[in-house]
């Protein structure tokens, strides 16, 4: 087993970000076997499709990646690096740009809703996104690649990528990997609307819980999350209509590790003056451990890029045969 995941390096890591995706990542970590890989990694060169000024993004890395390792991720069991170090993924990226079709990244809708309107504005690098991303994936092998429903799409195409690189050189290189989508977190919604994504490029503040919120602006921001006015009832199918109660519901239940029907059974009838409460608390119990752990480990960055430069050695070391390998199978290596 190959478990590959990666972040892109843009804003704050929030709630959705740990319960669909490092909350698994820890999980899948520790339960690892003998001979099973896990790389983890900073998808620095991704962030490049968002304007950020230089300091900013090295200083946006580092800070992620002790996000990290705050939330239980180890950089001497898993391997924990940023992309920019590893070079493989760009020269296999280019390889797979010859495989890769221009109507599969049309389809893609993450291409459809950054670029808007404005394709001809947008940069290069946002429409061929998806085939650096399929690079970082197969470049290791990856068998299992932990991510939030909203990359689904994405892992379709690193299939579809592999497949026809196989089929077009004739060659059994690339296996196909699987996403794993975590069923009890897949898509967390943003606070302020429940049927948008919580995500790092909402402009509300309070749209999202950061990992590295206080408790105050916890307990704050969800005491604003939009709601109803009805109790929470005690059949799950009755939340189906109410995407503002079903996601503080999945929110609870995620994060309490305990399942919606369960989280129904002790708060049917209770109204969200009591249920808003409960969840910040629970949330506070769950994340201030961890931003204690992030003040720590932010008291020296230079302890962390060296993490990051460790996990590159070993990173280009698992890409290298593989990059050799899609080398030869397109003759640009003898
Ligand atoms: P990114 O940085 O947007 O998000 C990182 C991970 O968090 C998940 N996620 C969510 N899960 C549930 N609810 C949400 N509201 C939510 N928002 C984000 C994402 O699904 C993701 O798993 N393109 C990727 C980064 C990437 C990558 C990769 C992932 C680059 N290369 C290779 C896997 C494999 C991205 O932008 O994720």
């Amino acid at each position: 087993m190959r478990i590959v995941s990666g972040i892109q390096t843009t804003g704050n890591l929030h709630l959705g970000n740990y319960l669909g995706a490092i909350k698994n990542w820890v999980a899948m970590q520790d339960g690892l076997a003998d001979g099973d890989e896990a790389l983890f990694f900073l998808a620095d060169l991704h962030s490049l499709t968002v304007a950020i000024p230089a300091a900013e993004r090295a200083a946006t890395t580092i800070e992620m990646a002790a996000v990290l390792i705050a939330s239980g991720i180890d950089p001497d069991r898993s391997i924990l690096f940023n992309q920019a170090r590893v070079p493989a993924h760009a020269e296999l990226s280019w390889i797979l740009q010859g495989t890769a079709r221009m109507g599969w990244l049309n389809r893609m809708t993450q291409w459809k809703d950054k670029a808007g309107k404005n394709r001809e504005g947008a940069s290069v690098g946002l429409f061929t996104y998806p085939v650096l991303q399929a690079a970082d994936i197969l470049a290791y092998q990856g068998t299992h690649v932990p991510v939030g429903d909203d990359q689904k799409q994405h892992l379709e195409l690193a299939r579809d990528i592999a497949t026809k690189f196989n089929l077009d050189f004739d060659v059994d290189l690339f296996t196909l990997p699987e996403p794993y989508i975590s069923p009890a977190a897949p898509r967390i919604m943003s606070l302020r609307d429940g049927t948008a994504k919580m995500s790092k490029s909402d402009p509300s503040e309070m749209s999202r819980i950061n990992l590295a919120d206080s408790d105050e602006t916890i307990a704050q921001k969800f005491r604003k999350a939009k709601t109803d006015p009805e109790p929470l009832p005690d059949d799950p199918a009755l939340l189906d209509a109410r995407p503002e109660a079903k996601n503080l519901v999945t929110i609870f239940a995620a994060l309490d590790d305990t399942s919606v029907p369960q989280v129904l059974a002790q708060f049917a009838g209770q109204g969200f003056g009591a249920f808003k409460p409960a969840l910040a608390d629970l949330a506070i119990a769950k994340l201030s451990p961890i931003r204690e752990r992030l003040t720590v480990l932010m008291e020296d960055r230079d302890a962390v890029s060296g993490a990051l430069e460790k996990g590159a050695d070993k990173a280009r070391a698992l890409a290298a045969p593989t990059l050799l390998a899609a080398q030869r199978a397109t003759g640009l290596q003898v």
